[in-house]
């Protein structure tokens, strides 16, 4: 059993920085953050939360599952990832189950930082093989502005704002979920409630490069899968570096590992949904599609999932 998708949506906020704006108070340029990221822009949102980022893009999800007939009576899980929650309790997905109305559905957060969608989707397949849950409604939104040192030039470059939403209901095509943690090398990558996140940078690229190609070559063994059978590879959306070298490292075609990096930098948990959003609206994804999603972060966190459209 694994998941097929059935809605996605996205909340991005208005306000973009690009490179040059970050110019005006740090010490770096367009060209370098260019060249060392592949990011040119990020969204930053000043009013919104993560908690109404996480709404807004839930409602579009929901608008875009509706048209398959699914309600919000329909639904069974709510799940929001997030390491910004500006609410705590109750949770950002029992506000969302509130305002939904999905009366029928339980609902709760997960922190898995930049794995937390994937770790999220696999929880809802694994609820789904019991049988308890058959659709599920997951979001990943973050406010990362709000937890970076706007100062450190080697970190605060690399993030943005954003929510994605997707709904997935249960199908019978085989599925397999691989998910991995290594705590004990969690100061690479920190952020104390309140405070200022403060990251290794090369530690974390190195570990990206070893454990990414590893995951996937896990989750496709597992699967009994060659790569040419899957469609899309929907890698968390990190720095666009670590991208081109686990397209190397695993011999995939680029045109199957789709991209929105330069547009968004890194948004953590909400990156994988935003990307699937944006490729469900540019009519991308097509029905029997098979596709591999791979995310990893602090934690340290990493691990894969298969999903059907
Ligand atoms: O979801 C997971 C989140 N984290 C990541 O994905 C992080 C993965 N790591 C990276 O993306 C890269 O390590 C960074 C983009 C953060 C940094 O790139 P790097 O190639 O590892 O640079 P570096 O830290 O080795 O620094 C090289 C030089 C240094 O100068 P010196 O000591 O050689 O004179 C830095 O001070 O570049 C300097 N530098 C900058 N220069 C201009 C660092 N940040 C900047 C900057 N602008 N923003």
């Amino acid at each position: 059993m694994t998941g097929k998708i059935i809605g996605t949506g996205s909340y991005l906020p208005e306000l973009v920085w690009n490179n040059h704006k970050l110019t005006e108070w740090l010490d770096t340029n367009d060209e370098w953050i260019r060249e060392r990221t592949g990011i040119g822009q990020r969204h930053i949102s000043k009013d919104l939360g993560a908690g109404k980022m996480a709404l807004e893009a839930a409602k579009k999800a929901m608008e875009d599952a509706g048209k398959a007939g699914l309600r919000a009576e329909d639904l069974d899980a709510i799940f929001v990832c997030t390491v910004t929650p500006d609410i705590m309790v109750p949770s950002i997905a029992c506000e969302i189950q509130k305002t939904l109305g999905a009366v029928n559905a339980f609902a709760y957060d997960i922190n898995a930082a930049c794995s937390g969608f994937v770790f999220a989707y696999n929880m809802a397949v694994a609820y789904m093989e019991t049988g308890l849950i058959k659709n599920a409604l997951i979001v990943g939104s973050e406010q990362l502005s709000s937890m970076m040192d706007w100062n450190d030039r080697g970190s605060c470059i690399l993030f943005g704002d954003g929510a994605g939403a997707l709904v997935v209901t249960a199908c019978e095509q085989k599925g397999a979920s691989v998910m991995h943690s290594d705590g004990a090398s969690g100061e690479a990558l920190q952020c104390v409630t309140g405070g200022k996140l403060s990251m290794d940078g090369q530690k974390v690229f190195r570990f990206a490069l070893k454990r990414v190609p590893e995951v996937v070559e896990e989750l496709l063994a597992k699967m009994e899968m060659e790569k040419d059978q899957v469609d899309l590879f929907l890698l968390h959306q990190a720095n666009m570096r670590i991208i081109e070298a686990v397209i190397k490292r695993l011999g995939l075609e680029p045109e199957k590992v789709p991209s929105n990096i330069e547009r968004m930098g890194n948004t953590s948990s909400a990156s994988l949904p935003i990307l699937l959003d944006e490729l469900n609206r540019e009519g991308k994804l097509r029905t029997g599609m098979k596709l591999v999603m791979a995310g990893f972060g602090a934690g340290l966190t990493w691990g894969a999932g298969f999903i059907m459209v």
